[in-house]
């Protein structure tokens, strides 16, 4: 059965949610699923904005087949490439045999890479960044988004209604269970900023410069409601939205607080970091999130780097190295690029505590990272408590400063 909604008078959505994935990108869980979104704008000619996951290819073909409602298709444009959205692509050139498809010249190069098929030029409009597709009474435009999060993003303004067809910018993690608009769903709550946050700092977060090249682009628009592949439609209070955006692409903190990461083999780490948070609350520092490194998924950990501007790391010294859970979150954190940081070490280790020194350096190789206090070194167990205090005053101070 075909489930769809009307965005506004001429633009269907034709998505589809999916509850059953476990990890998006083979990678990130989704406790609360994801959704693919697409969109019909009917008018003189049709239009299909992107297509969906292979996962929900029966749900999303019956959608199209009522959004269109016994039309013709004439154009997929085609914003991003990656295949929860492309992955329909070659059944929809099947089914609808005179539809030509609309994107710039790295899509096209993709398409020929991911589909085994040979489009005739006839079928391809190749499109750059300011051309017009005009569909009767819709005139869109095209914007280029490179690397928001792939080379060839790119995303559809709709002059006629100012619409912005965002491809993967503005969404998040979740279901939309029916509402397809923010203003249908708590969209400040929390749980909906969390995952929002875990979809942009893991997925888009490396690329901030050229998020922030696309705001520039964007304010220079008259945008009344945003459409992206994920999450609701914007039609209401994008400020809040485009101000979490600003934030994360600018690599500035959220709020003030501090996100604790340990590692802890036989829990003498964890009780230090126990002693520790003790002390700041007592402090007066009660934005304290602290977390196991083996227990919690690395992709909330880094939301959480992104949302705090303290942080501390308390590893053990294992191989003579870090804790490979704590590495492979430093290494994360490199990659996506984590910057404006004040940073707590806390190295346990029984014979040879040595990973300070390692974990110092990997600080030392992203931006605008700056170390708080001296680093506490514990052997076996903490049992240095003027040292934890020391430690635990400097991390309030840096706190209070942020
Ligand atoms: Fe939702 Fe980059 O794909």
């Amino acid at each position: 059965m075909f489930a769809i909604r009307k965005v506004n008078q001429d633009i269907i959505y034709v998505g589809a949610d999916d509850r059953r994935l476990e990890l998006f990108e083979n990678m990130f869980p989704i406790d609360r699923g994801v959704s693919y979104n697409a969109y019909v704008i009917k008018d003189e000619k049709t239009a299909l904005l992107d297509t969906a996951d292979a996962s929900v290819s029966r749900q999303f073909f019956e959608n199209l087949e009522a959004a269109l409602d016994g039309r013709s298709l004439d154009y997929l444009i085609v914003n991003h490439m990656e295949p929860d959205h492309c992955a329909l692509i070659g059944e929809v050139l099947f089914r609808y045999p005179d539809v030509q498809i609309v994107t710039n010249a790295k899509s096209f190069q993709m398409i020929s890479q991911f589909f085994d098929v040979a489009l005739e030029e006839s079928r391809k409009i190749v499109v750059k960044e300011g051309d017009e597709l005009d569909l009767g009474k819709h005139k869109l435009t095209f914007v280029l988004a490179p690397m928001v999060h792939w080379p060839e993003a790119m995303m559809t303004y709709d002059k006629t209604d100012k619409i912005l067809f965002s491809a993967d910018a503005f969404g998040t993690f979740g279901t939309n269970d029916g509402r397809i608009f923010n203003d249908e769903m708590d969209y400040q709550a929390d749980s909906f900023v969390q995952d929002a946050r875990r979809y942009y700092t893991n997925i888009v977060g490396k690329y901030g410069a050229q998020v922030q090249a696309v705001l520039k682009k964007a304010a220079t628009l008259d945008i009344q409601m945003l459409c992206p592949l994920h999450g609701p439609v914007w039609r209401t209070d994008l400020g809040f939205v485009l101000n979490l955006y600003q934030k994360w692409s600018t690599y500035e903190a959220e709020e003030q607080g501090v996100a604790v990461f340990y590692g802890s083999i036989y829990g003498n780490t964890e009780s230090a970091v126990a002693a520790l948070v003790m002390r700041l609350a007592d402090q007066g520092i009660h934005n304290i999130h602290a977390y196991d490194v083996s227990k919690t998924d690395i992709s909330y950990l880094i939301a959480e780097t992104f949302k705090f501007p303290v942080i501390v790391l308390a590893s053990p010294t294992y191989n003579a190295g870090i804790f490979p859970k704590m590495e492979n979150l430093l290494a994360d954190m490199k990659a996506l690029n984590v910057q404006n940081k004040k940073v707590a070490v806390i190295e346990n280790g029984t014979w040879a505590p040595t990973c300070a020194k390692a974990i110092t350096e990997k600080l030392g190789e992203m931006k605008n990272v700056e170390l708080i206090g001296e680093k506490l070194t514990i052997k076996s167990s903490l049992r240095d408590e003027e040292a934890l205090e020391q430690l635990a005053a400097a991390i309030v101070q840096a706190v209070k400063e942020s």
